[in-house]
């Protein structure tokens, strides 16, 4: 049994609108809902479960039943931080062996390629990421904004969700940060790491669509990119995005 988590208990302080940003209405629809459909018309994927911010959860469910979501099997309260909602998922989830693939509701953009891609790396990964090569270089910097480090930019990739695993390996990871009094992480892949170091977390290739609505302008960017999956829908074959659709066969010339 595959389960996908939907991450959705955050109230998106950065894009300040005085309601969660999952709720957000981009190209006709609730975030999350278009977030909850990927999962729904995937294939791999047998039940979903989600995790509402605190006030929110009934807004939530009635989404879900409006939009008729059917795998959808849970709709509960997330916790204060996004690593708190996850221990509630994993409780949600219920204890028998299973892959858990967790998501940010944020990322509507997904593509049912990654999720395909995830879930069959689950046959030989017990944790799974997905991530795009970085174009900016990556600095690091300290408490002073000054320079401590550039890394070999080939060597970096940014993270996005999901997030995958099978079940034992991310609840074993979770018992064990229980008892770490400095606890912090903000994905879960880095309590894999850090709590059970020396698993292997294979990572498999994102897109640049797969962008996390966080400030004003990503709202604008997803609105655009869902217009232009919209306009090129009947092209799309094997639940490409529309960027994958274009690598290699198109040249665009935008405003031209
Ligand atoms: N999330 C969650 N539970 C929390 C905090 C975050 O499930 N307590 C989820 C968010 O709803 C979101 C995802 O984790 O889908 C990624 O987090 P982020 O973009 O940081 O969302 P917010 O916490 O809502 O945003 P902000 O940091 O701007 O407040």
């Amino acid at each position: 049994r595959t389960v996908a988590v939907v991450l959705a208990g955050g109230t998106g302080t950065r894009l300040g609108l005085g309601i969660p940003k999952q709720l957000l209405k981009i190209a006709g629809k609730p975030i999350i809902e278009h977030t909850l459909a990927v999962f729904e018309a995937a294939p791999e994927i047998d039940e979903i479960i989600v995790l509402m911010a605190s006030g929110h959860v009934d807004d939530a469910q009635q989404i879900v039943d409006k939009a008729g979501l059917r795998k959808v099997t849970k709709v509960i309260e997330g916790g204060d931080t996004r690593n708190a909602t996850t221990r509630i998922a994993l409780d949600a989830v219920g204890p028998e062996d299973c892959n858990i693939l967790f998501h940010d509701a944020v990322r509507p953009l997904l593509s049912g390629r990654i999720v395909r891609e995830c879930v069959n790396a689950l046959w030989t990964y017990d944790a799974v990421d997905v991530a795009i090569p970085s174009a900016d270089t990556i600095i690091q910097v300290d408490d002073n904004d000054c320079i401590t480090d550039i890394p070999v930019r080939s060597r970096l990739r940014r993270g996005q969700t999901p997030q995958a695993f099978r079940s034992p390996t991310i609840r074993e990871a979770y018992r064990i940060a229980e008892g770490d009094p400095n606890f912090a992480a903000t994905d879960d892949c880095g309590v894999v790491l850090r709590y059970l170091p020396g698993t292997p977390i294979k990572v498999i290739d994102g897109s640049d669509e797969n962008i996390k609505v966080t400030h004003p302008v990503d709202v604008h960017l997803a609105d655009k990119l869902f217009q232009l999956a919209a306009a090129q829908a009947p092209r799309l074959t094997d639940h490409r995005s529309y960027s994958e659709e274009l690598t290699g066969r198109t040249i665009v010339v935008f405003g031209g």
